[in-house]
């Protein structure tokens, strides 16, 4: 099968989370299994598109409402990633350093999707999925099937995975006339609770809905920032399809931004030396456990809870555990971070920024990861954190509560409590501090979780039934 899959992002290319690494993943694996896939995103001005070759592969205008715009459409030469990868330049709007986050990201995603379909509608032939991902890629599905301009492409089958559904794209209906030429009546497939919502668009304009979690997929119909009736009504096109990971990028015995890589036999070890140049590096003290969080500082990972937990927890035991945190995102939780490296000297230390060196030494290093989210639709760092030998602490909800088991529990060897709140964290971490005295149990619960099959090689199948069940 031919697939192309449309994001904002894909990793090395340009990564702000979970959706680049997907991106950058699952086409490879979906190759790998013998389908050509392919990925088509904004030309940023990354590190990427400068350390590569390129040919040009499509020359061509469009409008953007009033504003005519040329587009190129370059490929990256060497195949390098493991599927064909295309990138959209269009002067003035996707030329920018940074993926999202500016003001005219409604404009800029708007103006990347026309140009993907006027490329699409310019071939001879149709693919047998267009796989558009999250809501910058959201207005495809209508556009393809109701803009007269892409009349070729409107028996093309769609799916639309929702990687996030707190960010729905919502635009006010002056910019309607941004859409190039499209049946009036349909009006209502644009629509939602007054404005243009791109994500509630793609709902209902998909052949096939797919998110990334079983039990986030159970979740949207209860809490989905407003489309709870939504998901309510279309809930027979929606599946729930868990990611997989990279497992040649994560792969502690061959990672390499890793100086001491290990085994699921020489985990212990292995693991120690990696804590040691960490702890070396941030002044913490390698004795003693040490839990990290690594993500985006903002209300969904509750990450502004963490400060208070962590003092609170060394407050009551001690000092008994250390504490390093990787992130950015809302300038109150960074303030409060950075303020607490100089009075919590020796254990605690934070990073602000990105930074994915660390993060991969973090994953290594660590003995816990902690993860409060108050959302979370799959995860990967959990599933990383596994496959590092390193035990999630993390809230029940959506993926996490799909593939994280608590120690109590069989077979258990992370673990999980009900409340974003800084009781549940602290007592968790507790819970962490007293587990890490008793060595063998943390050797057995690593080597169980490093062992668990998270790969995309298992999940791409998935995928393709969902595709062959569209055609
Ligand atoms: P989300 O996509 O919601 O941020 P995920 O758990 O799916 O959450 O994926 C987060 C990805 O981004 C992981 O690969 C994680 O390692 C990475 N990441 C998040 N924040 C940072 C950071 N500050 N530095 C490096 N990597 C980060
Ligand atoms: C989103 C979600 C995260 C998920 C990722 C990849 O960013 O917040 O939970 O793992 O997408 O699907």
């Amino acid at each position: 099968m031919e697939i192309i899959h449309i994001s904002a992002e894909c990793y090395p290319v340009a990564k702000a989370g979970g959706l680049g690494d997907v991106v950058g993943a699952l086409p490879k694996y979906q190759c790998k299994a013998g389908h050509i896939a392919k990925v088509v995103m904004p030309m940023y001005r990354t590190k990427f598109l400068y350390e590569n070759e390129w040919t040009v592969d499509f020359k061509g205008n469009a409008n953007l409402g009033s504003w005519f715009f040329d587009f190129t459409i370059i490929k990256e030469s060497t195949n390098k990633l493991g599927f064909d990868l295309f990138l959209v330049d269009i002067n003035g709007l996707l030329d920018r350093q940074r993926i999202y986050g500016y003001d005219d990201d409604s404009e800029r995603f708007t103006a990347f999707q026309i140009a993907v379909a006027s490329w699409m509608s310019s071939w001879e032939h149709n693919p047998d999925v267009v796989h558009c991902h999250d809501h910058h890629t959201g207005l495809l599905p209508f556009m393809m099937q109701y803009c007269y301009d892409f009349k070729k492409l409107s028996s093309v089958p769609t799916v639309f995975t929702i990687h996030n559904a707190q960010y729905q794209g919502w635009m006010g209906w002056d910019k309607s006339r941004y859409i190039p030429r499209w049946d009036l009546w349909k009006r209502g497939m644009l629509d939602w609770a007054d404005s243009i919502n791109p994500l509630a668009s793609a709902i209902k304009c998909a052949t096939r809905v797919t998110t990334v979690s079983w039990s986030y997929m159970e979740e949207l119909r209860f809490h989905s920032n407003g489309l709870e009736k939504l998901f309510e009504y279309e809930r027979g096109k929606c599946i729930g399809i868990l990611n997989g990971i990279d497992n040649e990028v994560w792969n502690p015995e061959t990672d390499k931004y890793l100086t001491d890589h290990y085994s699921v036999k020489k985990v212990t070890g292995g693991k120690q030396k990696n804590k040691e140049s960490l702890c070396q590096q941030f002044s913490l003290d390698p004795e003693k456990p040490l839990f990290v969080f690594i993500g985006r500082l903002v209300g969904e990972k509750a990450a502004e809870i963490l400060p208070d937990a962590i003092k609170t927890s060394l407050y009551y035991t001690q000092g008994a555990a250390c504490f390093l945190v990787l992130g950015s995102g809302d300038p109150e939780v960074e303030w409060r971070f950075t303020e607490m490296i100089e009075p919590y000297k020796g254990s605690f230390n934070a990073v602000i920024g990105y930074d994915e060196t660390l993060s991969h030494r973090m994953y290594a290093g660590a003995d816990f990861l902690l993860m409060p989210s108050r959302v979370e639709p799959c995860g990967l760092n959990q599933m990383y954190a596994m496959r590092y030998g390193t035990v999630p602490v993390v809230r029940s909800t959506g993926g996490l509560q799909d593939t994280v088991v608590d120690m109590g529990d069989p077979e258990g060897f992370g673990i999980r409590f009900n409340h974003a709140s800084i009781h549940d964290v602290e007592y968790s971490i507790g819970r962490g501090i007293a587990v890490y005295q008793d060595t063998a149990h943390m050797e057995k619960m690593r080597k169980w979780m490093m062992q668990i099959d998270h790969s995309w090689e298992s999940t791409v199948d998935q995928y393709t039934q969902v595709y062959e069940s569209i055609q």
